[in-house]
């Protein structure tokens, strides 16, 4: 049994277990004042006020010595934090595109020569299933150093039918050995790879037709995502591709409308996305059109940050009431971070949302966003005990002492994970 007592302020974010949060709910953190809380065989058993946790302990615990307190006095209590957009898996960086994109060039056009996502794809290929392991668990280390206890993990660094499966499979062997969970995401069509160049549309097929039934006959994945954006893949083709993807019982996820107003955030309402991610470019029509749909807007303002970019317009969004969930989308372009921290910070710093609004999206509003609600993303009893201590004394002070981790102990399925 673990006792985790007098937390300053114990963030609950309770209640909307069914339905993401929108709107000004989004607010609504469900703060326990002095809370107390008890965790038993991998569960939360008691959440509440700390002199009656210390009873429930009192009354359960036989033996004084069964019971590990851990004094959260003077700290925040959280759920664990759940990332959900990242590209986990992948060989080698990139950070010479950094001097380039300093120097004038963008994004796409490192990407249209043959560098970018295709730079990553050739050195994904190239590298073991072993090695491409090896250099994910430590990005996976440093998530959960951060507070961070479930990721989603895209494909599409692979870009064949084989190394598409590589990733997918190395994934899965990481989330079975490592104490953060992995969330898996197909997404071949995450860029047309070099042999297709002059016939994009065979790509397409390759994905509807070979890769798709594949990943999903092998359960290798949960979600399908495809890069819809000028000079990747048009909106007729991304709709074809989540189409196949649904009929195999993928369900999808979009990066939309991060470049240019492209129509991303209207084709995922058509389909009944998830999520659509990115969004910078959202026009107004899309953004209505996400709201109505109930389509969760996964924001990536780390990524705005590091491609120079204006960032999503978070206020506009959840004033429509659009659920918001916020990500690293950690990968080696265009976002090389795994601080979820430093994305909150950002949140509020550039897209104006609260501190409240941004717990929430980094917690519940995350977890529906990986089809998780029911299991984590709030500190409720009956559900699996992740959690993060942190060194501050209220919630607000998380976005104000910006740009550190003050992570102090993360506990992931009822196991102190860091401390
Ligand atoms: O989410 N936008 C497309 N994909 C990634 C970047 C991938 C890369 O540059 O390697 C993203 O930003
Ligand atoms: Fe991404």
């Amino acid at each position: 049994m673990i006792y985790i007592r007098n937390a300053s302020q114990l963030i609950t974010v309770a209640g909307a277990t069914a339905a993401p949060k929108r709107g000004r709910e989004m607010e609504d953190l469900c703060i326990i004042h002095n809370g107390g809380l008890v965790i038993e065989e991998g569960r939360f058993t008691f959440v509440g006020q700390d002199d009656e946790a210390q009873r429930y302990v009192q009354n359960r615990a036989k033996k004084k010595k069964e019971v590990m307190v851990i004094d959260a006095s003077g700290k925040v209590v959280t759920p664990g934090l759940v990332d959900p957009h990242t590209h986990l898996v992948f060989a080698g960086s990139r950070e010479l595109e950094l001097e380039m994109r300093l120097k004038g060039a963008s994004y796409i056009d490192i990407l249209k020569q043959g560098g970018g996502i295709l730079s990553t794809a050739e050195q994904t290929r190239a590298a073991s299933a072993e090695e491409l392991a090896e250099q994910a668990k430590q990005r996976l280390d440093r998530f959960l150093l951060h507070g961070v206890t479930t990721i989603e993990a895209k494909s599409g660094y692979g870009l064949t039918v084989e190394d598409e499966i590589k990733q997918l499979r190395t994934a899965r062997l990481l989330s079975r050995v490592h104490p953060v969970d992995i969330v898996s995401t197909f997404m071949g069509a995450h860029c047309v790879p070099k042999e297709y160049k002059n016939d994009p549309e065979a790509y397409v097929r390759l994905v509807t037709d070979d890769m798709i039934p594949l990943v999903a006959k092998e359960g290798l994945a949960e979600f399908c995502d495809v890069f819809c954006e000028q000079g990747v893949f048009t909106v007729e083709q991304s709709e074809r591709i989540l189409n196949a993807g649904i009929q195999a019982g993928l369900r999808p996820k979009i990066h939309a409308d991060e470049l240019e107003p492209f129509g991303g955030a209207e084709l995922a309402a058509r389909v009944g996305a998830v999520t659509a991610d990115h969004l910078l470019k959202a026009s107004d029509t899309g953004i209505r059109d996400l709201a109505k749909a109930g389509v969760i807007a996964v924001l990536l303002p780390g990524t705005a940050f590091f491609l120079m970019a204006e960032p999503a317009k978070a206020r506009k969004m959840i004033e429509a009431g659009v659920p918001v969930a916020l990500s690293t989308d950690r990968n080696p372009g265009s976002s090389p971070t795994e601080s979820l921290q430093l994305i909150m910070n950002l949140a509020c710093l550039t897209m104006r949302m609260t501190p409240a609004e941004v717990l929430t999206a980094v917690t519940i509003n995350a977890a529906h966003a990986l089809g998780r609600a029911d299991r984590i993303g709030s500190i409720e009893t009956g559900k699996q005990a992740d959690l993060a201590l942190f060194n501050a004394p209220n919630y607000v002070y998380l976005q104000y002492h910006y740009g550190i981790n003050l992570v102090d102990t993360v506990i992931k399925n009822g196991i102190v994970a860091v401390s």
